[in-house]
């Protein structure tokens, strides 16, 4: 039995994910043709993107890790100091996924389409969602299967920020404050009821780098908001709790 404040919490989620257009985009064509345009593009700045990098290297713990990348493009933001074994990106853009220096495998896979992953149980030490779940629009049945293809004690990694591609973005996200959908995200670990209780990570206001192009209207760094959970199993590994610097 919850506490009260996990019922509001639960049911917070429930009417999110039960608004009639919830998970409605305002361009609703196939994904697939909207990421058919090569974006060899950065989605964040380069302080966002330094902090993105040290949180995976410090999260993903396990030696030589078997990873996937989900919803992959050019850069899967793992550090050098990283040595996975392998490295499965699933995304939309051919082009971009080969571009990938980091991937050993890669398979055009529309989540929307078709949110189950054709991947093995138990095969992965961790699973990164980069920037990326606000285009989720069966986020329940993906966490699910990363649930599903996660070794034991596995790691899942979300990490986002505040820009999107406004077209393609789900209505709940859209409605949603920076607050609420971390939130959000954490409801959905503890709903599929497959991982540890999440924890959370958030990195924000610091200093645009000056040569940013942004720089001269004085907006700080991109936020980094990162919730994680290791998938429920015996041997929990000691991940370290993450301060921002
Ligand atoms: C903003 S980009 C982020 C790319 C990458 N994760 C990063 O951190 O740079 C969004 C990515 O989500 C992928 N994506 C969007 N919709 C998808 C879908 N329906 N199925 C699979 N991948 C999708 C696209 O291929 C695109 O690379």
């Amino acid at each position: 039995m919850g506490t009260e404040q996990d019922l509001k919490r639960t049911s917070w989620l429930i009417k999110q994910l039960y608004a009639p257009d919830a998970f409605a985009r305002r361009d609703e064509t196939d994904d697939k043709i909207f990421y058919s345009v090569d974006r060899f593009v950065e989605h964040l700045d380069s302080v966002a993107l330094a902090t993105v990098e040290r949180v995976v290297g410090s999260l993903v713990v396990e030696k030589e890790p078997v990873i996937l990348d989900l919803m992959a493009s050019w850069d899967s933001h793992i550090p050098p100091n990283t040595k996975p074994s392998s490295v499965t990106g699933i995304g939309l853009n051919k082009n971009e996924l080969a571009g990938n220096p980091a991937l050993t495998q890669y398979l055009v896979h529309d989540l929307n389409d078709n949110p189950f992953l054709p991947l093995p149980d138990d095969t992965f030490d961790a699973v990164l969602n980069t920037v990326s779940i606000d285009y989720m629009t069966q986020p329940v049945e993906i966490f699910r299967e990363v649930g599903r293809v996660l070794k034991p004690n596995g790691v899942f990694l979300v990490i986002f920020s505040n820009r999107m591609f406004p077209q393609k973005v789900v209505k709940a996200w859209w409605r949603m404050n920076e607050e609420e959908r971390v939130t959000f995200v954490e409801e959905l670990f503890k709903y599929v009821d497959m991982f540890d209780p999440p924890k959370t990570f958030v990195s924000r206001n610091k200093a645009r780098p000056p040569d940013d192009k942004h720089a001269h209207l004085g907006i700080p760094s991109d936020p980094v908001y990162v919730v994680y959970a290791d998938k429920k199993g015996p041997y929990p590994l000691p991940r370290p709790e993450l301060l921002d610097d």
